[in-house]
């Protein structure tokens, strides 16, 4: 009896210095954390203000009632794209939201999300299918924009969704968007909606091995003005790395463009990959790898993700934002 007590004491103290010693459990996304932002803040740490507001190189002015009592995301360029159909400015029957709400008019993407100009209308609907069906799915099973996706993909009917793709996939691709090599980065926190928002109090902090993606000016971005730029601050050294790892294909030895096409524009069943945000970049590369993204063209760029390592896919993602698309 006193034996059996003495290991279980030993195992307790083991399990101790286990946990001790690796700190938190390891998810899936542990070694990539930074392309998974989790927070509290409800707030993207910005306040509209009273109003009116208006936006530079817009010509609409609108009070905060008129904020309010809009039926959809304000289009505050209009002579960016042709008339939108309701699936992407609202208002939508059933209760989807309008694509614009988080993909932009111009189909830029804002933080958190992903760019949808000039993708292959077949692919956008494939993909928010894949959403739908559960096939597309976080590796965090947590992620809150993922989630949000996920539920308005179950909620959009098959003739929205088909308009909508084919409204996107007209669109030219956008590249509202810069990398900046850097050891430090405005200091952030991450929000309840998969953003960094800026830290209360300002000031810089490390970027380490992450990259920091950040809007330019939040306030507007929340606002929906899709032209406010996104930053990715990127470690050092990270855009010359990434470049090596595209053009010899990273461990699976596949370049990019084979697939990819020339100037990785897209090609077939291989999207545009050029000039596209890395945060979203980054957290897809690992949802493939780790086979959370699943849907059923994944197969051959699962291949090739597993053959990446988390430095790898930040490196990657950080080169392919500075493309020009
Ligand atoms: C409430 C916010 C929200 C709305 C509304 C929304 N999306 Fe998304 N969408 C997202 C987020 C966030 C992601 C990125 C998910 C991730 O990184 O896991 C995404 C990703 C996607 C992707 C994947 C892009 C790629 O390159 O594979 C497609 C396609 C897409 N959305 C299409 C649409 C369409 C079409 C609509 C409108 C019918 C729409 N979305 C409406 C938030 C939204
Ligand atoms: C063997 C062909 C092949 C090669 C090589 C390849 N890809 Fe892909 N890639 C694809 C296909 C096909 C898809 C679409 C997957 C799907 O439908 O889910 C894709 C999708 C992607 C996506 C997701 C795009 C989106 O809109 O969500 C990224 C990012 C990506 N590839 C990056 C890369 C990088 C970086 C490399 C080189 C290291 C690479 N690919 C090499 C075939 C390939």
């Amino acid at each position: 009896m006193g034996c059996v007590l003495r290991s279980m004491g030993l195992i307790l103290i083991v399990a101790a210095l286990f946990v001790a010693a690796c700190g938190r459990p390891a998810t899936p996304t542990s070694d990539l954390a930074w392309a998974y932002p989790q927070g509290e803040s409800t707030t993207f740490g910005a306040s509209p203000g009273p109003g009116p507001v208006s936006m530079p190189g817009s010509a609409l002015t609108l009070s905060r009632q008129q904020l309010d009592a809009a039926t959809g995301p304000v289009d505050w360029f209009p002579q960016d794209h042709p008339p939108p159909p309701a699936a992407v400015g609202g208002p939508v029957l059933g209760g989807a939201t309008p694509c614009a709400e988080c993909h932009g008019y111009n189909g830029a993407g804002y933080p958190g999300s992903a760019d949808l100009a000039g993708l292959p209308a077949a692919y956008i609907i494939a993909q928010v299918n894949a959403f739908r069906t559960g096939q597309r799915r976080s590796a965090l099973a947590t992620q809150p924009n993922t989630a949000e996706m996920i539920k308005l993909a179950r909620a959009v009917s098959p003739s929205a969704l088909a308009a909508a793709a084919s409204y996107f996939a007209a669109l030219p691709r956008p590249h509202w968007l810069r990398v900046v090599e850097s050891a430090t980065a405005p200091r952030t926190r991450p929000d309840k909606y998969g953003w960094l928002d800026p830290a209360p109090g300002g000031g810089t902090e490390a970027v380490g091995d992450r990259i920091v993606e950040v809007s330019d000016d939040l306030p507007r971005s929340f606002l929906g003005n899709d032209h406010v730029m996104l930053t990715d601050y990127v470690p050092p050294g990270a855009v010359a790395r990434g470049r090596r790892i595209v053009e010899t294909g990273g461990g699976a030895g596949a370049p990019c463009s084979g697939c990819h096409g020339q100037g990785l524009a897209g090609l077939g069943p291989a999207p545009p990959i050029a000039g596209r945000p890395a945060g979203y970049v980054a957290r897809t590369l690992w949802d493939l790898r780790t086979g959370a993204r699943n849907d059923p063209g994944a197969a051959p760029m699962q291949a090739v993700a597993r053959g990446l390592t988390a430095a790898d896919v930040r490196d990657a993602s950080a080169y392919l934002a500075s493309l020009k698309p």
